[in-house]
Formats: structure tokens, C-alpha cells, sequence
């Protein structure tokens, strides 16, 4: 089965990249969120993101129109009926999850695919909330998500080859490379980058290197875009705080253990660059 119509369901800083490649690349896309204020918000986003991309001599103008005119939003889950596959990218919470995978099981025509954006949570847990087990599947999209090649295709043992295909075929034909990744906590990436983000925590805790010597040996160093600091503001405190506690609760692995320095600044809702503060304030710059 080939996928024309896509879902997205969230319009965050993921759901809106991949709302954004989706349409992009030709998709007919809608995009679900639970408000309209959460709407226009990812769809301002998206604008500005394509803009830059205008300035910068990515894109051209009429790109931005006709990307914005293959996109639909609604806060009603029932206008993602008729799509041959929805992609959901709502907070990383197996809970929130499992509402998302029950509910779309129910609306959604028996032969959508139902996909999951998590960066290290169970598929099957999701899918056995469904009758389409041999139908749900990962998707896991890295941010920027427009800019970022990769996509990891999660494939639990439920799945059918026919849905791993038509995912993977849809996946390239975003421009994406994609790779596929048993369904085991933190797949392919987070399962390396996770323990390397905690330990720079750790690093900065500990008090072996300032947070921006941290940042400049990385980049220096290692030749990194961003340093691990500079990442973990980019990702989210709060998203990484999650996975860690994903992977930590499965692996019951101290190398997954969230610093406390971590977990301080997730309580006091220093979440990175999307609330304009984390280890490094972004709202003077
Ligand atoms: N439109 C189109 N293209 C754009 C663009 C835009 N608005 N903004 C940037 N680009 C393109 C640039 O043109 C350039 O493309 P090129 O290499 O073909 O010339 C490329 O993106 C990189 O741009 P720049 O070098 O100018 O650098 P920026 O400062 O703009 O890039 C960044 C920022 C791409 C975010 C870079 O710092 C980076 O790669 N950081 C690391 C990001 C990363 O590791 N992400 C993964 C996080 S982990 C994750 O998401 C998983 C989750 O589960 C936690």
C-alpha cells in the first residue's frame, strides 16, 4: 500500500517538522492538536522555519505556499479517518501514548497505519492497545527535524512486512535515510546518546569542566555541530529527563540514571531553548 494522506498528531516542535517535510514533499497532509492556539503556534513555526530556508537559498517562495496549501489542521481526531498513515508526536509519556493508538484504532479506517514518533518507548506496548497490531509501527524523526536525514523505523515482531514497506518506501520519500531498529529502549540513537548527554551532565556537576568548556571540547574536539550542553537545551531537558527514565526503568542501568542536577532543572522548568531557558538563557539572545 502506497501512502498519499498523512496524520500527524501534536503540532510541537516534532509534530510540526514533520508536518512540515510531510507536506513538503508532496504529502496531503492534517495535522491534529488540541487547540487552536497549539495549532497556529506549530504553524507559525513552520512558516518562519520555511523563511529562513527562503532567506538562506533552501527554498523558494512558491515551495512555501505549496507546502502550506497540501497541509490541513483540526482539533478533531475524526478528520484523520481517511489517512493511510498517522504519525503521532505527542508528549513522551506511554500513557498519552496509548490514548493516541487506542483512539486512532477506533476512528481510523481499518488499514491505517498507525505510527508512533517516541525516542524510546515501547511499539508493542502502544500496539496492544489496537486491533491492528501488524498495522503500528516507529517513526522516530531527529530535530530539525527538515534538516536531520535520519529515520529510524521501529519494527517490533508484530508488524507486518507489508507496513514495515510502506513506511520505509514513505520515509525515503521524504528525502530521509532510514535505518531500522529492533523495538528495544532508546532504538539505535538514544541508546548512545543518552548515556553521552547524562555524563556531561555529570561532567558539569561534578565540576571537571565549565558547561561552555564542556560545549568547546565537543566541538573542537570532536568536530560536533553542538556541543552535549548546547544539545541537551536543543533536545529538551525535560524530553531527555524522560527518555533517561524510559531507558533507566528497562535497562535498570546506572549509566541511564538522570544526574540530580538534571532533574533540578526539569523541576524549576528550565527546559531548554523552547522555554528560552536551560543551561544557557536564550532570552537575550
Ligand atoms: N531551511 C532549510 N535548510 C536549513 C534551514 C532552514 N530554515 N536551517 C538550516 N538549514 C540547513 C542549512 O542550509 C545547512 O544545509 P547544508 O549542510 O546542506 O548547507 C544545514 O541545515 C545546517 O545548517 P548550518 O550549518 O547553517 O547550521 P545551523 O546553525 O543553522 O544548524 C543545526 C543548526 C542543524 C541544528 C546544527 O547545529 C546541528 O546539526 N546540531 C545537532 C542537531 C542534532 O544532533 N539533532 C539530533 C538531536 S537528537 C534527537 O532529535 C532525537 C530525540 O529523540 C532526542
Amino acid at each position: 500500500m502506497a501512502v498519499r494522506k498523512v496524520g500527524v498528531i501534536g503540532c510541537g516542535l516534532m509534530g510540526s517538522g514533520i508536518t512540515q517535510v510531510c507536506a513538503q514533499s508532496g504529502f496531503e497532509t492534517t495535522v491534529r492538536e488540541v487547540s487552536q492556539e497549539l495549532i497556529d503556534r506549530g504553524l507559525s513555526r513552520i512558516k518562519s522555519f520555511m523563511e529562513a530556508g527562503v532567506k538562506r537559498g533552501k527554498l523558494k517562495e512558491e515551495d512555501v505556499t505549496s507546502t502550506f496549501r497540501r497541509i490541513k489542521s483540526t482539533t478533531r481526531y475524526e478528520d484523520l479517518a481517511d489517512c493511510d498513515i498517522v504519525i503521532e508526536a505527542v508528549i513522551e509519556n506511554m500513557d498519552a501514548k496509548k490514548e493516541v493508538f487506542s483512539t486512532l484504532d477506533k476512528l481510523c479506517r481499518k488499514d491505517t497505519i498507525i505510527a508512533s514518533n517516541t525516542s524510546s518507548l515501547s511499539i508493542t506496548e502502544m500496539a496492544s492497545v489496537t486491533r491492528r497490531h501488524d498495522k503500528c509501527i516507529g517513526m522516530h524523526f531527529f530535530n530539525p527535524v527538515p534538516v536531520m536525514k535520519l529515520i529510524e523505523i521501529v519494527k517490533p515482531e508484530i508488524t507486518s512486512e507489508q507496513t514495515y514497506q510502506a513506511v520505509r518506501e514513505m520515509g525515503q520519500s521524504l528525502g530521509k535515510t532510514v535505518v531500522t531498529a529492533k523495538d528495544t529502549p532508546g532504538f539505535i540513537v538514544n541508546l548512545l546518546l543518552v548515556p553521552y548527554l547524562l555524563d556531561a551532565v555529570r561532567a558539569v556537576e561534578n565540576g571537571t569542566a565549565t558547561k561552555e568548556d564542556v560545549d568547546t571540547a565537543v566541538k573542537l574536539g570532536l568536530n560536533h555541530p553542538m556541543g552535549p550542553i548546547e544539545l541537551l537545551d536543543y533536545v529538551g531537558l525535560d524530553t531527555t529527563y524522560y527518555i533517561a527514565e524510559a531507558m533507566f526503568q528497562e535497562f535498570k542501568d546506572t549509566r541511564y540514571a538522570s544526574p540530580t542536577l538534571l532533574k533540578r532543572m526539569v523541576l524549576a522548568g528550565r527546559n531548554g531553548r523552547k522555554v528560552g531557558r536551560g543551561f544557557y538563557d536564550y532570552n537575550s539572545k
